[in-house]
């Protein structure tokens, strides 16, 4: 097995794209990440997506993409696996790489949620769980997290105000990245006044609808250097499983397939959690970053909201997450997701993260979860200069 880098990063900003097409948006992402490569050409794109089938009617995206960007001799194909789409897409490369198969790989993540209504958007995101014995019941991504959180809420005695601070955290961090959704800061009071979607998950609670794309060339390491004059190792690549359904899980609040996960990357980087310089994880709803930071091992059962009501989670706390806005505030364009968080992680490695760095970054994790956490992926990155 070779080690695999990441030569070249693109995204676009995360927004409500209306007037662009999915096509456009890899285009977009896709050619930026081969600009900062320095490549013209690569043998694979492999593409995160979860609903284009669904909302936009549009399938077969890889073949879409290859020809709308003019790679006619790359091969090409969709990875799906909901919300980690964009990841199990990198993780496809990574495999592809490091298997000696191919050299030059891109790989996007892209998703146009917005073109839709909300109750049709809605019921698409929920084809991530199980339909025939949770979506028949009627229950939606946001009911499902919202049944989660009031779970944690008894059996831990915790209140929902003590989640306010992974979204002030984001909000606070997406202000400085001029690629989030939402720029700007929001208050302990503004969370508390905030509506009630699903009881208790409120607005601020939840990652918005977005459409977004990014992208990354990954080449081998050994070549690495040669490419680009600052590439970042790929130290780790791992993923783990849990039950479909919320209910077929022994345990709902331990998120198995993030301690799987977790555990599987950190042996194979070789490292414990406290080593990292930060975590970008899947903070699409607060309930979500707290269990994340548990079964990652930052924080015992029950103690995840501890971080953040103890202001560990910022730029300059114990575990800093969701850097430059997380998913909460940069935006949650479902599929493309695990690619943004990799591009801001490596924006960190590369010190370029501007007003949101952390100085010296040199090791850092993303975390990647698919529907309520059936499927959990991890990749820890380190600096190479
Ligand atoms: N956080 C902060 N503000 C948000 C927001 C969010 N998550 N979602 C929307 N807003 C803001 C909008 O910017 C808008 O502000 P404005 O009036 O100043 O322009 C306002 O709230 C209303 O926006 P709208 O698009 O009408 O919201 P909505 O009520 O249709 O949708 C949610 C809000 C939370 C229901 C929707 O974003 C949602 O379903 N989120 C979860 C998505 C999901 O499940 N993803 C998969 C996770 S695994």
């Amino acid at each position: 097995m070779r080690d695999v880098a990441i030569i070249g990063t693109g995204e676009i900003p995360v927004d409500e794209h209306w007037t662009t097409g999915i096509r456009q948006l890899m285009l977009e992402a896709g050619l930026s990440a081969m600009r900062d490569a320095n490549i013209e050409n690569v043998d694979a794109l492999y593409v995160g997506n979860m609903l284009s089938g669904e909302i936009a009617g549009q399938s077969h995206l890889g073949a879409l993409a290859v020809d709308f960007m003019g790679l006619d001799n790359a091969e090409a194909f969709k990875v799906e696996a909901a919300c980690a789409s964009g990841s199990a897409a990198l993780r496809v490369g990574y495999m592809a790489v490091a298997s000696g198969l191919l050299d030059l790989v891109l790989v996007l993540g892209v998703e146009k949620m917005t073109d839709t209504s909300g109750q049709e958007t809605t019921a698409a995101l929920a084809a991530a769980a199980d339909a025939e014995y949770e979506v028949s019941q009627g229950i939606s991504f946001v009911a499902l997290n919202a049944l989660l959180m009031q779970r944690y809420m008894y059996d831990y005695g915790w209140k929902r105000e003590d989640f306010a601070n992974f979204a002030i955290t984001a909000h606070a961090n997406g202000a400085n990245n001029p690629f989030a959704m939402f720029q700007r800061p929001i208050s302990a009071e503004m969370y508390a006044r905030s509506p009630i979607i699903a009881t208790p998950v409120g607005l601020m609670d939840a990652s918005p609808v977005c459409d977004g794309a990014a992208a990354v060339v990954l080449a081998p390491a050994e070549f690495a250097r040669a490419l680009s004059p600052a590439p970042v190792k790929i130290k780790a690549s791992a993923v783990g499983m849990a039950p479909l359904a919320v209910h077929d899980r022994k345990d709902p609040l331990a998120l198995r397939a993030a301690r799987i996960s977790s555990q599987k990357a950190y042996a194979q980087a070789g490292i414990k959690p406290e080593d990292l310089d930060f975590f970008e994880l899947h903070d699409a709803f607060t309930i979500m970053a707290a269990l994340s930071l548990e079964a990652a091992g930052f924080a015992e059962r029950g103690k995840g909201v501890q971080l953040a009501l103890d202001n560990e989670i910022g730029l300059k706390g114990r575990v800093p997450m969701a850097t430059m806005g997380g998913l909460k505030a940069r935006g949650h364009p479902v599929g493309a997701t695990g690619i943004y968080q990799v591009v801001e992680a490596v924006m960190q490695l590369r010190g370029l993260a501007g007003a949101n760095q952390i100085p010296g970054a040199r090791l850092g994790m993303t975390q990647n979860i698919g529907g309520s956490g059936a499927t959990v992926i991890t990749h820890i990155f380190e600096t190479m200069s």
